[in-house]
């Protein structure tokens, strides 16, 4: 017969009190007294001596197995020499198990232990530190069973919630809820635990650590009683067991689980494979008081211990029963501090490291965007009431007031719009589930939504629950063949569920659903709910979308930021400050004789290569900011800076070896004659210094320069640029500044149609230098820039710099090359600007692109022409040629180097110009000229009716190219030159997208 099947032992407590005092000496002769404790199949009773000394005393049932009882003995023992749990185990007091014969005459084996004073964990208030004791003694528990073992307790029992198959056959007990929950145990029982068996570790368990076994004593767990349920089995059966009761009635089982389980890791490591099946362990063991209770309820009417825990079983179920297995797995992973999920970052680099097409008709960057914020602070959830008509109303009105076409809300945000019962946290009924787990899109109803990846139809599903997602789509993308994650779409029309099927393959970039609107998209204002996620968690029709805030770090590897997909540029999301603050701070700040482009200023927080990021989260294509050559935040460059900066930076004062190995690296770039350099910090001083070089070498100030050219800001350059002393503001040209014309063949004095034009304007030079002798005065240098930016982007011709050079060599007055603006490889055959000329000036000035956006320019010359300069005076600079610029310069040369963009701008530059000629060959009446070299171009623009300069069509085009997400510029005296000088980084696509736009508004203009 089973045990089960025995009723406990009758007994007579007169008749046992005698029996007592005759079988052992500590009772002979004294006053005893029994209390009954309860108890499934046995009699257990406490035995009062004196009023003193206390012990249990436990008369099996006539079932029980001698062999069972002696291992508990054996077991007992043995802990009880173990330094960390001894003391919680109870202390075998007698010497050998006695017989004794209940009242119906059958057999009975009886032992007595001492008694651990204190109150059942089950009648005691729980607390964080009870929690940990328990999980402390549990894991000491678990450990110092690994090693003990016996034949007997390989067996088959009940109440292991490793193997509950036995239930299969009782289900027909129950019905309803209550059957629909036990066998969907069962099955997760088979997923969870027996298909892990095998993982799993195996040794003696205690077997019953149930809240009536556990004894507790100032807050602590003091003890643990009962070892007859002792069974080799699963080790994690222990703690399983113990959680499985410690839970019941727990409002916030998070908590509870979190401190049982960290206490017990602490002491006893679980395995990953131990986690897979813990919490189904639990809800097993559940399951099994259920099914107990029933089935024994029916045999023992009288016995209320057997249904003792059955009500609190129940409830417990109906909470786990609403959680998913996963989530549990992981959240005791993450407990654990194991990964939560193995393959968490090789999914994560795999959607880094990839490109993805945009999830609407055009890309998310090319529009101007506003967070929608349903944070409690929020203009759109204070007091919220879930309207979609008002709130639609409201997100329309703000985006249209913020010049934004799309809403975004924010991943990971606390949210208070989740309403219903739904969003109840399970694992905390406290708390909600309100953290939002994808980005939300908010665009027009009916706007198209397109797969950003291949993928497979993985769910497809009205969730037509209010506040739900309406209709879903789930998109499976395998990796490889072991690997897959999934990304999420909610709040659809219901037109992607005709049009798709479960498993139909989707192409990157292919129109899978579209926004849908209120009410069957769970009544929401239209938005798309964007998700990723690394794991599907078994579900196969939704998917969570929001989680309480203890999970939130959890949730964040399983749903990974989407942002990684959409591609939003980070700074989008901090918060930005109003750029109506800015720019009045910034003009009650700083001059406002800076300047500040276009008429709705660009709040720009950040930059990558050729493009820029502004507050909308808006990309712009970046075509004029030469300065940032290699590409904004450039990683190498910013590498070289740091390491430079937390090592050494000083001045030249010292020896350090980075200003050696950058100045030979960049002599390099020059003729052999040009051997020397000066370090310095901006271009305007690179000019400076080169001007009072020639004044120095030659003994004279009188300068020649070309008519609109600019060379820098200080005194004596304005005096310099015909660009600044001609214009607003100017003072006029100076006595001993000369100007020669500009050879321009369209506009200037001499035309292209005049066949000797080049000539005449190097004869005009000619006289000008020859008036300035004529006048007695001589000359210190001529000043040019090889491309004559300021100019309108134009090109010398052909001979014009090598004959003008010799007219100036004649006067022994130096040529003065200003390469700040065109150095560095971005004209694309060369790696300078003049080299096209077939001159080696005596002096040439970098600038600009040299730091790649960090102050640095030289000054190059001659040996000779530096020794002349060195005259006594000392060349000081305080930050010109530090150890941190040199460090940076250097990084520049190699980054052009091994970046090959010298060539890459020589390729691009060609594209470009043919792209643009070809525009010009179908607007020549708006466009007179392209020219340029390289990444350094230029667009002349006309009147329609009459050739002449059309600054308001430049200025017109540069305004609407700003719309569509491109920064240009204008120059040239009459400001009708577009300018184009992009970091080097820009290639092919967005010279096609440019001239796309360029044609675009020519096309409507
Ligand atoms: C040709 C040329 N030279 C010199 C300068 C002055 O350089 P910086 O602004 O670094 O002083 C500029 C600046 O625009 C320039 O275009």
């Amino acid at each position: 017969m089973s045990i089960f099947n025995s009723l406990p032992p009758k007994i007579n407590q007169i008749y046992l009190i005698k029996w007592l005092k005759l079988n052992y000496s500590i009772f002979y002769n004294k006053k005893i007294t029994l209390k009954k404790l309860n108890s499934e199949r046995d009699k257990n009773f406490i035995i009062n001596i004196d009023k003193k000394s206390t012990y249990v005393l436990k008369i099996s049932n006539p079932e029980e197995s001698i062999h069972l009882l002696k291992l508990q003995d054996i077991i007992l023992k043995k802990l009880n020499k173990r330094s960390d749990i001894k003391n919680f185990i109870p202390k075998k007091i007698h010497s050998s198990i006695k017989i004794y014969k209940d009242e119906l005459d059958r057999t009975c084996n009886v032992r007595i232990l001492n008694f651990i004073k204190g109150k059942m964990y089950a009648n005691v208030n729980h607390n964080k530190k009870l929690e940990n004791s328990l999980g402390t003694l549990l894991g000491h528990l678990s450990k110092e069973l690994q090693n003990l073992n016996d034949p007997y307790a390989i067996r088959k029992f009940e109440w292991d919630p490793s193997n509950i198959s036995w239930i299969n056959k009782e289900i027909q007990m129950f019905k309803n809820k209550n059957k629909k929950i036990i066998i969907k145990n069962l099955k997760e029982h088979n997923i969870f635990t027996t298909k892990n068996i095998n993982n799993l570790r195996f040794s003696l368990t205690h077997g019953d650590a149930n809240n009536y076994n556990l004894v507790v004593n100032k807050n602590k767990v003091c003890g643990l009683l009962d070892y007859g349920d002792m069974i080799y089995a699963p080790t994690i059966n222990d703690l399983a067991v113990s959680l499985s009761y410690a839970l019941m009635n727990k409002e916030d089982l998070y908590s509870t689980l979190k401190n049982i389980v960290t206490s017990y890791h602490n002491i006893f490591q679980i395995t990953f494979d131990e986690i897979f099946s813990l919490m189904t362990l639990v809800k097993a063991r559940l399951t099994i008081t259920v099914v107990m209770a029933e089935k024994q309820r029916k045999k023992f009417p009288d016995n209320k211990y057997l249904s003792i825990s059955e009500k609190d079983a129940w409830r417990l179920l109906y909470k786990l029963d609403l959680i998913n297995p996963y989530l549990l797995i992981f959240l005791i992973r993450d407990i654990c501090k194991y990964p939560i999920l193995k393959n968490y970052e090789s999914v994560n680099n795999f959607i880094k490291k990839n490109q993805f097409s945009s999830v609407l008709d055009t890309n998310l960057n090319q529009k101007n965007k506003s967070i929608i914020s349903f944070a409690s602070n929020s203009i759109f959830s204070k007091s919220y009431v879930h309207k979609p008509v008002p709130l639609t109303k409201k997100i329309n009105s703000y985006l249209k007031n913020n010049d934004s076409e799309i809403g975004i809300g924010l991943y990971q945000e606390k949210r208070n719009v989740y309403q219903g019962s739904n969003y109840i946290s399970q694992l905390n009924s406290k708390h909600r589930r309100d953290i939002h787990l994808g980005v939300d899109i908010f665009a027009k109803a009916g706007t198209n939504i397109r797969a950003p990846l291949d993928g497979k139809v993985f769910i497809l599903k009205d969730n037509a629950f209010e506040y739900d997602y309406g209709p879903t789509v789930i998109l499976e993308h395998e990796i490889d063949v072991s690997e897959k994650f999934y990304t999420i779409y909610g709040h659809l029309s219901k037109k992607c569920l005709k049009v798709l099927k479960v498993g139909k393959k989707i192409k990157k970039g292919k129109i899978i659903a579209e926004i849908g609107n209120y009410p069957i998209n769970g009544n929401w204002p239209p938005h798309l709910h964007f998700q990723i996620a690394i794991h599907m968690m078994g579900e196969d029709e939704n998917f969570p979308g929001v989680s309480e805030q203890i999970l939130s770090h959890l949730w964040s590897k399983i749903s990974p930021d989407p942002n990684l997909i959409l591609g939003m540029p980070n700074s989008f999301f901090k918060n930005n400050e109003k750029i109506e603050n800015l720019l009045s701070k910034r003009k009650s700040l700083i001059s406002n004789s800076l300047s500040i482009s276009y008429k709705k200023p660009l709040h720009l927080l950040e930059a990558k290569n050729q493009y820029f990021y502004d507050d909308k989260g808006r990309e712009y294509l970046d075509c004029v900011n030469n300065i940032s050559h290699v590409g904004h935040s450039h990683p190498k460059i910013h590498a070289a800076m740091v390491e430079q900066s937390l090592k050494l930076n000083t001045n030249t004062r010292y020896l350090y070896k980075i200003m050696n190995v950058y100045s030979k690296k960049l002599l390099s770039k020059f003729p052999q004659k040009l051997d020397t350099v000066f370090f310095v910090c901006t271009g305007s001083e690179a000019n400076d210094l080169a001007y009072r070089i020639a004044q120095n070498y030659t003994k004279s100030k009188d300068v020649l320069v070309m008519d609109n050219a600019y060379h820098g800001h200080t005194n004596t350059l304005i005096n310099l640029s015909p660009y600044k002393f001609k214009g607003k503001g100017g003072l006029g040209k100076k006595d001993f500044v000369h100007i020669v014309d500009m050879p321009d063949g369209l506009r200037g004095r001499w035309k292209y149609s005049d066949k000797d034009w080049v000539k005449k304007y190097i004869l005009q030079a000619q006289s000008v230098v020859d008036e300035i002798y004529k006048n007695k005065k001589t000359l210190s240098c001529f000043f040019i820039e090889s491309i004559l930016g300021c100019g309108g982007q134009i090109i010398l011709p052909p001979s014009y710099l090598k004959e003008v050079f010799k007219i100036i060599r004649k006067r022994k007055a130096l040529c003065i090359i200003d390469e700040v603006q065109t150095g560095f490889g971005r004209v694309g055959n060369f790696f300078w600007g003049f080299e096209e000329h077939g001159i080696i000036p005596d002096i040439v000035t970098l600038g600009k692109p040299m730091g790649n956006g960090h102050p640095i320019a030289a000054v190059v010359t001659t040996k000779k022409i530096a020794n002349k300069f060195n005259n006594g005076m000392e060349y000081f600079n305080s930050f010109g040629g530090n150890p941190v610029s040199c460090s940076i310069g250097n990084a520049v040369l190699d980054v052009i180097e091994n970046q090959k963009l010298q060539k890459h701008a020589k390729i691009t530059g060609d594209y470009f110009l043919k792209s643009l000629n070809r525009i010009k060959s179908k607007f020549s009446k708006l466009i007179s000229e392209v020219r340029g070299r390289g990444l350094f171009l230029g667009i002349d623009l006309i009147n329609n009716e009459n050739n002449l300069p059309n600054e308001k069509l430049a200025t017109l085009i540069i305004n609407k190219m700003r719309k569509r997400g491109i920064l240009l510029s204008t120059d040239g005296p009459y400001h009708n030159v577009i300018k184009i000088k992009p970091p080097m980084t820009f290639n092919k696509d967005n010279v096609d997208l440019v001239c796309f736009e360029l044609n675009n508004i020519f096309k409507n203009f």
